[in-house]
């Protein structure tokens, strides 16, 4: 497609000595208002290279640029060099480049050949899927998409928290308070509170401490009663997590949680050993990282076993030989920057060379109404919870609207779960979450159901035109018809899409997409409010159509990118 910014700048680049055309690509700006230009060089960036004032440079610039056929004018203002584009030329490539890539546009082939594994979700077995795993669920499946879409080879893992001291807790309060049919019947919510009430318990009884940890001791040993539970237990977590992920489209190509590398510590624990980086501490064993201004990494607590940190580790090294990643991102809240700095730390110094490919990609809290999530006080928002809420709501919704909509349950699944990922995706990752129904909801507002509105109002227009006999697929026009405002400035917003996409995995920071596409919507929304589309004047009808029709490509493939749904009507 043609790519304004990149060929202008290699049209300047042999006119300013010492810079090459990709510099000049990050000095171009688009201009905060469109009568100033599609695209604007500041040439006070160059005064100090070229030893002249911004307004020479910009006024010589403009003498010495020759004529393009995709360049109308170019004016130096005020030391800017303003470049106005070719409008018909500009909207005629874009939207036949569009029309012919389809679901492809957007995406490219810069991963060939690389593979890039992302570690994400990871709901802890026989606690609740609460809202916190979602932000993880939905950027790292986010980010899968990206990666996929530009080509890479993806591996997603969901690193269940399936170990660790809490099973010895949970089997001691079976033993005491459960049974079967509780747990059958009340799942993980049943769980939970077996394991509120240990603590509440324990807090009295210190001996169901003691208790705890000799179940734990027996499960780590393989004692046939423990691992039969805490399979148990699994199973029965898995199974009501696997709604919550067929809600929201979400797969993995691995379940091999932490349990998994149980047999896979010794090795990491000998190396350690031969390289000297294993020190006594209080009994414990741990990875001095003071050299690093880091408190040491803790590898085995003094009765031997090993701990979070020990696992990823072994995992990393697992996944290396496995997949032999070039990249592989842990996507977690920001509460574990710590963490990922330590035990990457580790992993340099055991001399792997590939430490420098682990990423932690973090991100903030989520609240709902301004109340923080915790689940050791029983005080929990599921996750099935609040999307089974939204859904309803979102069915309020419809039902006043639309309320004769063909499958109306299945289109409120989508808006209503997409309108909870859309609203966790849209602020960048690091910011804290906080959702509010209202907000989110909004089918007018910068949300997701605004977004697959619009998307759906596509749809409508082109299924309306298709009855009354055009072919949106084969459709001739004529660009220059498109001589609008409005028009214009929605095919700039389309030609967008393929730099925000690698903007996006470039930076790991799906909200680029999200806030894109809002953008692209209210662009739409404007051409749509201010221009009649089905007209009787085929030539305009048809010019416009294929904008409708660019609009629900890129609309489409962006919506598939952040996770959500893209339902043809709402
Ligand atoms: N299960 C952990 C938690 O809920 C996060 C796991 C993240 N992944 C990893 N490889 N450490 O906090």
């Amino acid at each position: 497609m043609y790519n304004a910014k990149m060929e202008i700048s290699k049209i300047l680049a042999p006119l300013i000595p010492g810079l090459e055309p990709n510099q000049i690509y990050d000095m171009l700006e688009v201009p905060p208002n469109p009568e100033m230009g599609d695209l604007a060089l500041p040439c006070f960036k160059l005064s100090r290279i070229l030893r002249k004032s911004p307004v020479q440079i910009a006024e010589e610039l403009a003498a010495g640029i020759p004529a393009d056929e995709n360049i109308d004018r170019i004016e130096s203002v005020s030391g800017y060099l303003n470049f106005f584009l070719n409008q018909n030329h500009y909207i005629r490539q874009v939207l036949c480049h569009i029309m012919e890539s389809g679901q492809a546009y957007g995406s490219s082939d810069i991963g060939k050949g690389k593979t890039i594994v992302i570690d994400y979700s990871y709901p802890n077995i026989a606690k609740p899927f609460h809202v916190g795993h979602l932000r993880s669920t939905s950027i790292g499946n986010s980010l899968y998409r990206l990666y996929k879409f530009s080509g890479y080879n993806c591996v997603g893992i969901n690193h269940l928290g399936d170990w660790g001291t809490q099973f010895g807790k949970l089997i001691t309060a079976y033993k005491h308070w459960g049974s079967k049919e509780a747990v059958q019947k009340n799942l993980i919510k049943e769980l939970v509170s077996l394991y509120v009430k240990f603590h509440k318990e324990a807090e009295k009884d210190d001996s169901l401490n003691d208790e705890a940890r000799e179940w734990f001791l027996r499960l780590e040993q393989g004692d046939e009663e423990a691992l039969e539970l805490w399979q148990w237990f699994k199973d029965i977590s898995l199974e009501e997590y696997q709604q919550v992920y067929d809600l929201l489209d979400v797969s993995f190509d691995s379940y091999h949680g932490e349990a998994f590398y149980n047999d896979k510590m010794e090795p990491v624990i000998q190396k350690l050993k031969d390289k000297n980086l294993l020190k006594e501490s209080e009994g414990a064993m741990i990875v001095d990282l003071s050299d690093e201004d880091m408190p040491p990494c803790l590898i085995l607590k003094a009765d031997g076993s090993t701990l979070y940190a020990t696992r990823d580790i072994a995992a990393a090294i697992y996944r290396k030989k496995t997949y032999d990643f070039d990249k592989c991102i842990y996507v977690t809240g920001v509460s574990q920057n710590l963490h990922f700095k330590q035990w990457f730390k580790v992993i340099e110094k055991m001399g792997y060379e590939w430490h420098k490919d682990l990423y932690h990609v973090p991100f903030g809290t989520v609240s709902i109404g301004g109340e923080r999530l915790a689940t050791r006080t029983g005080n929990v928002v599921l996750l099935e919870d609040l999307l089974n809420k939204a859904i309803e709501k979102t069915l309020e919704i419809i039902d006043a609207k639309n309320p004769h909509l063909e499958n109306k349950h299945e289109i409120a699944k989508q808006m209503g779960g997409g309108a909870v990922i859309f609203s966790d995706l849209f602020s960048n990752r690091i910011k804290d979450v906080s959702f509010s129904w209202d907000e989110i909801l909004n089918f007018d507002g910068e949300t997701g159901p605004y977004v697959q509105y619009t998307h759906a109002r596509t749809c409508s227009l082109l299924k309306k035109a298709e009855e009354s006999g055009v072919n949106a697929e084969e459709l001739e026009f004529d660009s220059s018809l498109l001589n609008s405002k409005e028009e214009y400035q929605l095919v700039k917003s389309l030609a967008e899409f393929p730099e925000k996409v690698s903007q996006a995995v470039e930076e790991l920071e799906p909200s680029i997409i999200t806030r894109y596409l809002v953008n692209l919507a209210q662009a739409f929304n404007r051409f749509y409010h201010n221009h009649s589309i089905l007209l009787e004047d085929k030539e305009l009808k048809h010019a416009r159509l294929t904008l409708v029709k660019a609009a629900k490509v890129t609309l489409y493939n962006g919506l598939r990118l952040i996770g959500l749904h893209a339902p043809e009507r709402v």
